[in-house]
C-alpha cells in the first residue's frame, strides 16, 4: 500500500513507519520537516514540506495525527491556538486536498483522544455516550473529529482513533513520569481516584493497523487497555515496577497554580473501555497494567 501520514515524525508515527516499513509498504510522511524524516521515520520514507508537491498521486491510507503536544506548557491564549491551528486547520487542509484528487484514497484514519469525552468522573463510557464535559481538550478533540469526518462526504471511509496516554519506552508521558519516579520521589495526582486509561504503544500501532485492514470500521473507537486504571493505582504499579517507594503525592492545588487550566488533564479523567475494538475481534497483546510496565522498564527492548 501506499501510505500519507501527517504526524509520522511523532511517538505514534514512527512506530507505525517501522511496522508498515517492515511489511513492504510505501510511506509518505507530510513534515514541517521532511528533511529529517528519513533518519527518524525509516530512509525509505519520503518526506513532503506540502501535499502539492505529491501532484494527483494515488494513495491506499492516509494517517493524520499532527498535533502540537497537548500537555507540554501552560495554556495560553497562544498556545490554545497554536494546538487548535496544528490539529484542525491542518486537518481541513488535508481534507481539501483529498477532494481536489481525481483517485480518493478509500480511508482516512484520524487522530482524537479519550479526552474527547471531558472528565468524565465515575461513569463507564462507551465510544457511543456523548460528551460529558465541555473543557477545551474536550472542544479541540470534537472539532478535530469533525473536520476530519468531512473526508466521509468525499466517499471515504473515516476513522477516529481516541487514544488514551500511550505508553512507550522513549517518550511520552511514561518518559515525563520516570525521572521522579526511579528517584523514589513520585506520588499520586491529587486524590489519585481519577481513571487514567492507557495503552502499550505496541498495541496502538497494531490497532491502527487493524482499522486500516479491516474495510467495515469506521467512526470513532476508543484505544485504550480494557482494563483502566485509577491514578493511585498507575502510580503504585509504576513504582513496585521500578522497586522503589513513591511517597509524595502531588498536591491538585500545586496544580493548579503551575498548570492554570491545563491541570484538569492531570486531575480529570475518563473512564473507559474499547468496546467497538473488542467487539469486533482486536486482541490486546498488553491489557494488564503491570505486563505493560515491565514489558516497557524491565529488560531492554528498544522497539517499543
Ligand atoms: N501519545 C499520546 O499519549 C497520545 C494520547 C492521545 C492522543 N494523542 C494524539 O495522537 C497524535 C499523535 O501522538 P504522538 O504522541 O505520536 O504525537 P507527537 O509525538 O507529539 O508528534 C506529533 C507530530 O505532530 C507534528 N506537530 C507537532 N507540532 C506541530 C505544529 N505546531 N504544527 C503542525 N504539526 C505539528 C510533528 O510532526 P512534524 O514535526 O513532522 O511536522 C510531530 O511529530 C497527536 O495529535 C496526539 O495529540 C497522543
Amino acid at each position: 500500500m501506499r501510505i500519507l501520514l501527517s504526524g509520522g515524525t511523532g511517538l505514534i508515527g514512527r512506530a507505525l513507519c517501522r511496522r508498515w516499513l517492515q511489511e513492504g509498504h510505501e510511506l509518505l510522511v507530510w513534515s514541517r520537516r521532511p528533511e529529517q524524516v528519513p533518519r527518524l521515520c525509516g530512509a525509505a520514507v519520503r518526506g513532503v514540506a506540502s501535499l502539492e508537491e505529491l501532484g494527483d498521486i494515488e494513495l491506499h491510507a492516509v494517517i493524520n495525527l499532527a498535533g502540537a503536544p497537548i500537555a507540554e506548557r501552560r495554556w495560553t491564549r497562544r498556545r490554545k491556538a497554536l494546538l487548535w491551528d496544528s490539529r484542525i486547520h491542518l486537518t481541513e487542509r488535508l481534507v481539501e486536498w483529498l477532494a481536489g484528487l481525481s483517485r480518493r484514497p478509500p480511508v482516512l484514519i484520524s487522530g482524537s483522544a479519550v479526552g474527547w469525552y471531558g472528565d468524565g468522573g465515575e461513569r463507564l463510557l462507551h465510544e457511543t455516550d456523548a460528551p460529558q464535559s465541555s473543557d477545551f481538550a474536550s472542544q479541540l478533540c470534537i472539532v478535530w473529529e469533525e473536520s476530519a469526518q468531512r473526508a466521509q462526504e468525499l466517499g471515504m471511509r473515516v476513522v477516529l482513533v481516541r487514544t488514551g496516554l500511550v505508553l512507550a519506552r522513549n517518550g511520552g508521558f511514561l518518559a515525563r513520569l520516570l525521572p521522579p519516579f526511579r528517584l523514589g520521589l513520585g506520588g499520586r495526582i491529587g486524590s489519585g481516584r481519577q481513571w487514567m486509561p492507557w495503552i502499550h504503544l505496541h498495541d496502538q500501532v497494531a490497532l491502527v493497523d487493524f482499522l486500516l485492514r479491516h474495510p467495515s470500521a469506521s467512526g470513532p473507537y476508543n484505544a485504550c487497555s480494557p482494563h483502566p486504571v485509577r491514578n493511585a493505582e498507575f502510580t503504585r504499579c509504576l513504582a513496585q515496577t521500578l522497586h522503589r517507594p513513591a511517597p509524595l503525592p502531588l498536591p491538585a492545588a500545586v496544580l493548579r497554580v503551575g498548570f492554570g487550566e491545563m491541570s484538569g488533564l492531570l486531575l480529570g479523567g475518563q473512564h473507559v473501555l474499547p468496546e467497538r475494538l473488542q467487539t469486533e475481534g482486536f486482541e490486546f497483546c498488553f491489557a494488564e497494567l503491570s505486563v505493560a510496565l515491565a514489558d516497557l522498564l524491565v529488560g531492554n527492548n528498544a522497539e517499543r
